[in-house]
């Protein structure tokens, strides 16, 4: 059998009661058991400032060994203003430097993207995508996962109630071991 693979998940909002860290939980527990997902904290990074590269935040210098110890990065993210939240983005940016020292350099990837709106986080989802190219991100291109109406797929305890996204996400998690397993370096 594989080894047992190492996910960072990434969430891209930060507040108590986010959806997408309600979908992320209800990730880790759907996923195979070949994989092994961790949600790797990102609130606690400073604005990510070049001036700092000689002498990084220790924040910086944690996640950036997180990062790089995992074998994959699963991105969780809401859309804000039609493209990704400034959090999440710091996230990249404070992974990608100092320069040639990339930790997100050929982590095999996967994005889920959740919405209380109809287009579930489409535009945070792509634009994510973008940055994956210069960063050398391999990012899963199906299934694809825009989690629609993303607010009613909960019970009151956060868990998700919704049957038809359950075995969506079962199998998004299957297709995303696969992708990790074809990608890996190691
Ligand atoms: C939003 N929201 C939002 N929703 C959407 O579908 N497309 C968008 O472009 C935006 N833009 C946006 C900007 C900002 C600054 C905020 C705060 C919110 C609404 C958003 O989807 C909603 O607040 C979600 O609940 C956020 O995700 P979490 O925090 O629940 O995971």
């Amino acid at each position: 059998m594989d080894k047992t693979r190492e996910v960072a998940v990434i969430v891209g909002s930060l507040r108590k009661n986010s959806i997408n860290r309600k979908v992320a939980n209800a990730l880790v527990e759907l996923a195979p058991a070949s994989l092994s997902l961790t949600i790797i904290e990102i609130g606690n990074l400073p604005l990510y400032n070049q001036d700092d590269d000689e002498a990084p935040p220790a924040s910086w210098s944690a996640f950036r060994d997180r990062i790089k110890a995992a074998d994959a990065v699963l991105f969780v993210t809401p859309e804000y203003n039609r493209s990704v939240p400034a959090a999440l983005k710091n996230a990249l940016d404070v992974g990608s430097r100092p320069y040639g020292k990339n930790v997100w350099d050929g982590k095999p990837a996967a994005v889920v993207s959740a919405s209380p709106g109809a287009i579930g986080g489409f535009g945070a989802n792509h634009h994510l995508r973008q940055s994956f190219v210069f960063l050398n991100i391999p990012a899963m291109p199906q299934p694809e996962a825009y989690l629609g109406h993303a607010d009613k797929l909960f019970d009151a305890n956060g868990k998700l109630s919704n049957e038809g996204t359950r075995k969506f996400l079962e199998g998004f998690m299957q297709s995303y071991a696969a992708w990790i397993a074809a990608n890996s370096q190691s």
